[in-house]
């Protein structure tokens, strides 16, 4: 069995076991001055580049609009209306079913049955290739859906039997748990899928004491995997069975054309790992049709800005443009829904019954401009410019040197923000031209203006200015080609910037929504990994990186020359007597060192030729206690100079 080069384990793979892992390596490179040291260059990007997913995927899924209750109607004629509308020529591609479409697993063969009822084009359930050849005739992609465990979530939470899949509790097991290379291989060698969605109850609601294994109805499975609490996951046994659905990935799918998304819903820290096991991975629970949840489930995304790249990218779940809060009724709603999922580079899944969606939605997500900024080839998540509770600014460098910015008013009242040419860092003294993506209306400022932003709306405009950097790009503009392979963080801690919404699974039942995804601490764009503004010394620094000490970043080098950084500990560390050492590699060659410098000491300066050198790797070391707050700052970290083609 041979592993693709891009799904290594990555450093970070047991979080909780890491404080061990990296005193261990410190204390050995120290007395040996030995190898096995998380913080060495490895000379690569390890984040995830299989699969095929340069760009967010762009779809439909049956679940949101129809849950378990499916058939091959429902999901064929939103295809043809995805064709028929022009969304399938914007890009919306991927077809993909839910849960719900299994019958059984036949014994003893094991073999996976489609329901034949609701799929009557699967010759009695033995095949979808009719079904995925359909689509493919109609130039769109076909998914399927799968659990990490024998059982899926459908089968642990509904409340009736009526879709779930029938007979023995062998036969009930459909999940890919003990049929990874089976299953994958009939999904995508036989059945000619190209998307596949691993979602997670099977490793989570089938304990012994759980009511539907105490019935008889399904076979325990110790749960390794605890929304609520990451203490309670068993982080390196969720990331051995992705690693294992990779391996049958790469043997199914020989010319790599497969998606992987990840479903553990932000659980067992996967905010900070699933960037290198999966092309999507989810950060949060599900989404609802409610403005509250929509919140929770974009603020699970928005600071993780350089936990995505192409490759990788961050999921806050499905549109649910179409229903509750995001229905015809609320087009603001929706508009604002869907111009933060393009900012954050989600993948665009439609999750409403296209054959009856109402024309002014199906105009919201077919705008052009604005799926030309998600999928937009740079691949920068937004950063947060501006960050308050009731209002946020979201800035997204594109390819093309121009910018996206979007203006988020979340609360209830209406809002006159400021906008000003900093934030979007660009030239106070020259003019800056915003063209509104909803009315496609242009208008000019130098310096700030004043944006009028309506209760729940988004004004989202592309920019077009003088970058502040003329001859180059800061760090912290690129978060697509930064990847935090070691971010520092060893005890993972829950994220307390996350809104908690009522609006979950649970009603208001029970104690309320605890803050419970982890990742606080991780590295950041433009702030400290707690959030705070990054400044050394009392000197502040609008741009640059924030991460803890022991960590290793790496920076995809695209032609430039220079790279210069003003590295120190940033003044909110509380391990103030720890010095830090920040190194810069190149393909894997130390080019720089600074010395050592603790808190409230002078930023080190450092200015290095990087010509021809394809990856950066940014390493913060410090003897300090692991886990302890020691917040670092690679300020005005920037690539200059670039090589131009004559
Ligand atoms: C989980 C997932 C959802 C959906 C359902 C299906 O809740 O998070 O997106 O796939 O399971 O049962």
């Amino acid at each position: 069995m041979q592993e693709k080069p891009t799904v290594r384990p990555p450093q970070r793979q047991r979080p909780l076991s890491a404080l061990r892992c990296l005193s261990a390596a410190l204390l050995v490179a120290a007395a040996f001055g030995a190898a096995a040291d998380p913080l060495a260059p490895t000379a690569r990007w390890s984040a995830y580049t299989a699969g095929r997913a340069g760009t967010p995927p762009m779809g439909w899924s049956s679940w949101n609009a129809f849950g378990t209750d499916i058939d091959e109607a429902k999901i064929l004629g939103s295809a043809r209306r995805i064709v028929d509308s022009g969304l399938a020529a914007s890009g919306y591609r991927y077809i993909n079913i839910d849960d719900g479409w299994a019958l059984r697993r036949r014994q003893p063969d094991g073999r996976l049955v489609i329901r034949p009822d609701r799929f009557p084009s699967t010759a009695g359930g033995s095949t979808f290739r009719p079904f995925t050849d359909k689509l493919h005739a109609m130039g769109l992609k076909a998914g399927i859906y799968s659990d990490l465990g024998r059982n899926t979530c459908s089968q642990a939470y509904s409340g009736g039997d009526a879709d779930l899949p029938q007979g023995t509790v062998l036969e009930r097991e459909v999940g890919l748990y003990g049929h990874i290379d089976q299953d994958i291989a009939l999904y995508f060698g036989d059945w000619g899928f190209d998307f596949i969605k691993v979602d997670g109850c099977g490793l989570r609601a089938y304990g012994a004491d759980s009511p539907k294994v105490r019935t008889g109805a399904y076979r325990a499975l110790a749960p390794v995997l605890d929304l609520q609490s990451v203490s309670r996951s068993d982080i390196p046994a969720v990331q051995a069975e992705f690693a294992e659905i990779n391996r049958a990935l790469q043997r199914s799918n020989p010319d790599g054309d497969y998606l992987l998304s990840l479903c553990v819903w932000g659980a067992a820290d996967v905010r900070a790992w699933g960037k290198n096991f999966g092309n999507i991975s989810r950060t949060s629970d599900d989404i609802t049709p409610s403005w509250a949840r929509m919140l929770t489930n974009f603020d699970s995304a928005v600071r993780r800005e350089l936990y995505a790249h192409p490759g990788s990218w961050n999921d806050p779940d499905m549109l649910y443009i179409g229903k509750g809060d995001f229905d015809a009724g609320h087009l603001v709603e929706a508009r604002s829904h869907f111009a933060l999922w393009a900012m954050l580079n989600a993948p665009l899944m439609i999750g409403a019954d296209l054959r009856t969606m109402a024309q002014p939605l199906m105009d919201i997500v077919g705008n052009t401009d604005i799926i030309a900024l998600n999928q937009d080839a740079a691949g920068n998540q937004a950063t947060l410019a501006y960050d308050a509770d009731d209002l946020q600014i979201l800035v997204k460098p594109l390819a093309s040197g121009q910018k996206a910015v979007a203006i988020f008013n979340r609360g209830l009242a209406p809002i006159a923000a400021d906008l000003t040419a900093a934030q979007l860092k660009l030239r106070q003294n020259a003019p800056v031209t915003l063209t509104d993506l909803w009315s496609r209306e242009k208008t000019t400022f130098t310096g700030e203006t004043k944006v009028m932003v309506a209760p729940r709306e988004t004004r989202i405009f592309r920019v077009d200015g003088a970058r502040l950097l003329a001859d180059g790009v800061y760090l912290s503009e690129q978060p697509g080609n930064v990847n935090p392979a070691v971010d520092g963080v060893v005890w993972p801690q829950a994220d307390p910037s996350i809104f908690r919404s009522s609006a979950g699974w649970t009603g208001t039942k029970g104690a309320g929504e605890r803050p419970m995804y982890s990742g606080w601490g991780g590295a950041r764009a433009d702030s400290t990994p707690y959030g705070q503004v990054l400044q050394v010394a009392g000197k502040p620094y609008s741009a640059g990186l924030g991460v803890l000490a022991n960590s290793r970043l790496e920076v995809r080098n695209q032609g430039y020359r220079k790279f210069t950084v003003q590295a120190g500990v940033d003044d909110s560390a509380q391990a103030r007597q720890q010095a830090v050492t920040f190194m810069i590699y190149g393909d894997g060659k130390l080019l720089a060192q600074s010395r050592a410098v603790r808190w409230n000491e002078p930023v080190q300066a450092m200015n290095v030729d990087v010509t021809g050198v394809k990856l950066l790797e940014l390493v913060a070391r410090s003897a300090s206690a692991p886990g302890g707050q020691l917040p670092v700052v690679w300020g005005e970290a920037a690539l200059l100079s670039p090589v131009r083609p004559d």
